[in-house]
C-alpha cells in the first residue's frame, strides 16, 4: 500500500470468521477515527433487496459471492473508511488484492469456543444454520480458512477473552501505528 502526500489515509478493512466481532469492533473503530463505516454484508443486503440468507436460499452460495466480489470492489475504492468484510470474502484472492491495495486489513481472530457462544440461534448465519454439530462445523470451516485468513491481513488481533473496548484499542493501535509508519517513510 503507498500513500503519497495528500492522499487519504488507508482503510481499516476488518476480516475473520463469523461472529469475531467485526462489525461491531469496526463501528466502534470509525467512531474513533472520524471514519465512515461500511459493511459488505449490508451492501449486498441493500443491492439484492434481500437478506443474507435469502440469498443463499433462492439464488445460491456462487451469486451470493459474485456479489461479495462487486461490494468489496466499490468498497475498497474509498479511502480513510472502516469496512467490515463478510466472514468468507478473504478466501477469494481478488476480494483480497483489492483490499489489501487501499487498506490496512486486520484479522479478528477468537476461538471455536467463544464464536459458538456467540452465533446465537445460528438463523441468520446459511453456513451454520443446517449444520446438525455447529462446533465441529466451526472448527472444519475456520482450518480450512485459518491459512487465507493470517494471509490476507497485515496484522492479527484475537479477541479471545478480551471486551469489545479492549478488541478495538487493539485494532486501533495497529492501525495507528501503520499510518504513523507511512507517514514517517520517505515521499
Ligand atoms: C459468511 C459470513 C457472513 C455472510 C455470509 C457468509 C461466511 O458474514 O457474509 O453468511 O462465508 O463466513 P459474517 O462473517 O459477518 O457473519
Amino acid at each position: 500500500m503507498n500513500r503519497s502526500a495528500g492522499s487519504p489515509a488507508p482503510n481499516l478493512v476488518l476480516v475473520g470468521f463469523m461472529a469475531t466481532g467485526k462489525s461491531t469492533i469496526g463501528r466502534r473503530c470509525a467512531r474513533e477515527l472520524g471514519y465512515p463505516f461500511r459493511d459488505s454484508d449490508s451492501v449486498i443486503e441493500r443491492r439484492a433487496g434481500k437478506s443474507i440468507p435469502a440469498i443463499f436460499a433462492e439464488d445460491g452460495e456462487p451469486a451470493f459471492r459474485r456479489l461479495e466480489a462487486a461490494a468489496i470492489r466499490e468498497l475498497a475504492r474509498a479511502g480513510a473508511t472502516v469496512i467490515a468484510t463478510g466472514g468468507g470474502a478473504p478466501m477469494n484472492s481478488g476480494n483480497v488484492a483489492y483490499l489489501r491495495r487501499t487498506g490496512f486489513v486486520v484479522l479478528l481472530w477468537s476461538d471455536p469456543e467463544e464464536i459458538l457462544a456467540r452465533c446465537g440461534t445460528r438463523a441468520n448465519r446459511p453456513l451454520l444454520a443446517g449444520a446438525n454439530d455447529p462446533r465441529a462445523r466451526i472448527e472444519c470451516l475456520l482450518a480450512q480458512r485459518e491459512p487465507a485468513y493470517r494471509a490476507a491481513a497485515h496484522a492479527v488481533v484475537d479477541s479471545t477473552g478480551l471486551t469489545r473496548e479492549e478488541t478495538a484499542q487493539r485494532v486501533l493501535d495497529a492501525y495507528r501505528a501503520h499510518v504513523a509508519g507511512l507517514e514517517r517513510r520517505p515521499a
